[in-house]
C-alpha cells in the first residue's frame, strides 16, 4: 500500500478540473455487453476500480483501447458468462454484469459482491427484482457464488422496499432487452442513474422518467452503438469545496456540477462556506469565518448524500460548537473516526431515537452490526495535528487527505490505493492547489 505524507496549514488556491464520475465510468462500461457495437466514452476516469472493471469485462470477451481518457470498447462475442470470485470481492459493482448477461447469454455466474467496507451491502433487493422477470437465481454460500439462469427476461412492474441506486441500474441494464414494459417503482433518484438513461437511450433503448421515482422502460430487441462523454464527478467537486473552506483557500472547480450539489450547498452555506459562479461553468469555493456547527442526516437522492458525510466531519472538526452526522444509508460508514481522533478530533457516537427504523434506514435492519451506533457528535474548534493513519475505505481516504491538509506538521496516511479507486491523480492536483502532499512507495516510508 503507498502512502501520502502530507505537510498540513497550507491554503488551497487556484483552479481544479473535477474527474470523469467512477460512479457513472462503471456503469456505462457494463452497458458495453447490451450490443456488439462499439461504444465510444469521453471522460473516462483512469482509476483503480474503472482499471478492475475492464479486467471483469476482458473476461467476458469484451476488447478495448484507451487513447487518453476515451476508451473504446466493444462486445464482439461474449464468450463468458461467468466473474471470477476474486474480481467480485475487489469490486462490488461487478456483480452488474447480471442483467445484461441474462439478458444476452441467458446465464450469469456472480461472486457475491465487495467492494468497499461500507457493511454487509448485499444484492437482494437487485436478485428479487430480476427473479421478478423470470430469472432463477441461487445462492451457493460453499462457493460464494450467484447462479443466474434466465431463457428470457420478461417486462414486469417491480416496486423496489428501500432505495437503491445500483439496483435500479441493475434493473436498468436487464430491461432494455426484456421482453415488453418493465416499471420501476421507488427507483432511485441520483444523476448519475440519469447519465446511464441517456447513454441507454442513445443506443436505442426505451426508457423514461414516467413519474415521481418512477422509471418505465419499453424492452428493445437489440441496442446498438453510441458516443457519450461522461459527466464530471460531483464528489469530487465537495472534495474540493471543503479542502478550500478547511485551508481557507480558495479553489475554482472547472465544469462545476453545482446544480447537482443542492442538499450539499445548503449545507455548505448555513455552515458558513461561500461560493459563487465563475464564468458560465466554474464555481468559486472558499470560506471568510470560522465555520458554525450543523446537523446533517445522509439520504439518497435528493438527500445530503452518503458519500459527502466522511469529509463533511472533517469540517465540523473546525465549527466552534457541536454538530452531529446521521448515517441512515449504509449501516457502517464511519470507518475514519478513529483516524480522526488520532489528530486531535472530539467525535463521539450515539444512536438518534427512530420511530421505526426498519422503514427508516435505507440498509436492511437485520445487516445491521450490534452494538454499532448510526451517528457522530463532533466537538469543535480543534486545531488539527499530524499523525500517522490508515485508510480503510474510499471517501475515508479523501477525509484523512483533507484533514492532513488542514492540520499542522507532517501526516502519514497509509492506504492511499484505497483513494485510487475513486480520485485520479489526488497528489497532482492538490499539488497544483499549493497543497505540500508526496506519495512514496511502502517501502520507501
Ligand atoms: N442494500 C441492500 N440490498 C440491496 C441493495 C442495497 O441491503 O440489494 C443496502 C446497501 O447495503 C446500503 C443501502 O441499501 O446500505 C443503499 O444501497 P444502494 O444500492 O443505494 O447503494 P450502492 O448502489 O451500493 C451506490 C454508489 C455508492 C453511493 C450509494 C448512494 C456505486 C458504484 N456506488 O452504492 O458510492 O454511496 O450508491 O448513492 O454507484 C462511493 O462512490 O464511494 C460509493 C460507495
Amino acid at each position: 500500500m503507498d502512502t501520502f505524507v502530507i505537510t498540513g496549514g497550507k491554503p488551497l488556491k487556484g483552479d481544479v478540473t473535477l474527474g470523469g464520475a467512477k460512479n457513472v465510468a462503471l456503469k456505462v462500461l457494463i452497458a458495453s455487453l447490451l450490443t456488439d457495437e462499439e461504444l465510444v466514452i469521453g471522460n473516462v476516469p483512469l482509476l483503480r476500480d474503472v482499471f478492475s472493471l475492464l479486467e471483469v469485462l476482458k473476461g467476458l470477451g469484451v476488447t478495448y483501447s484507451l487513447d487518453g481518457h476515451t476508451l473504446r470498447i466493444q462486445n464482439g462475442h461474449l464468450k463468458n458468462s461467468a466473474v471470477p470470485l476474486e474480481a467480485g470481492a475487489r469490486l462490488r459493482t461487478s456483480s452488474m454484469v447480471l442483467g445484461p448477461l441474462l439478458a444476452r447469454r441467458h446465464e450469469a455466474k456472480i461472486p457475491n459482491p465487495g467492494g468497499c467496507r461500507l457493511g454487509a451491502r448485499p444484492i437482494d433487493r437487485h436478485v428479487s427484482a430480476l427473479r421478478r422477470m423470470g430469472a432463477t437465481i441461487d445462492y451457493n454460500s460453499k462457493d460464494g457464488y450467484f447462479y443466474a439462469k434466465a431463457e428470457k427476461l420478461t417486462g414486469t412492474t417491480i416496486e423496489f422496499p428501500k432505495n437503491t441506486h445500483t439496483g435500479t441500474e441493475t434493473l436498468l441494464l436487464a430491461a432494455v432487452l426484456a421482453q415488453g414494459k418493465t416499471v420501476l417503482k421507488n427507483a432511485a433518484e441520483e444523476v448519475e442513474v440519469d447519465e446511464l438513461i441517456t447513454l441507454l437511450n442513445a443506443m436505442g433503448a426505451r426508457i423514461k422518467r414516467s413519474g415521481s421515482r418512477e422509471i418505465t422502460i419499453e424492452g428493445v430487441a437489440v441496442l446498438h452503438g453510441a458516443t457519450h462523454s461522461i459527466m464530471p464527478d460531483r464528489n469530487e467537486e465537495v472534495t474540493f469545496a471543503i479542502a478550500a473552506a478547511i485551508t481557507r483557500g480558495r479553489i475554482v472547480v472547472a465544469d462545476s456540477q453545482r446544480a447537482t450539489l443542492a442538499a450539499f450547498l445548503e449545507s455548505f452555506t448555513k455552515a458558513g462556506g461561500m461560493y459563487e459562479a465563475v464564468g458560465d461553468t466554474a464555481t468559486a469555493y472558499w470560506m471568510d469565518d470560522a465555520p458554525k456547527p450543523t446537523d446533517i442526516m445522509t439520504g439518497p437522492h435528493p438527500g445530503f448524500m452518503t458519500d459527502w458525510q466522511a469529509p463533511w466531519a472533517v469540517f465540523m472538526t473546525q465549527a466552534t460548537g457541536i454538530s452531529s452526522i446521521h448515517e441512515t444509508v449504509f449501516e457502517s460508514r464511519f470507518s475514519y473516526v478513529g483516524e480522526l481522533e488520532k489528530m486531535g478530533a472530539n467525535v463521539s457516537f450515539f444512536s438518534p431515537p427512530t420511530d421505526d427504523p426498519q422503514t427508516f434506514y435505507n440498509f436492511n435492519l437485520d445487516d445491521r452490526i450490534e452494538g454499532f451506533r448510526q451517528a457522530i457528535k463532533i466537538n469543535g474548534p480543534t486545531k488539527l495535528h499530524n499523525a500517522v493513519v490508515d485508510i480503510h475505505d474510499l471517501r475515508a481516504g479523501a477525509t484523512l487527505i483533507l484533514a492532513a491538509l488542514a492540520a499542522s506538521g507532517e501526516s502519514y496516511v497509509h492506504g492511499a490505493e484505497h483513494v485510487d479507486r475513486g480520485y485520479e491523480k489526488i497528489e497532482e492536483r492538490l499539488t497544483q492547489l499549493g497543497a505540500n502532499i508526496k506519495r512514496f512507495k511502502e517501502e520507501e516510508v
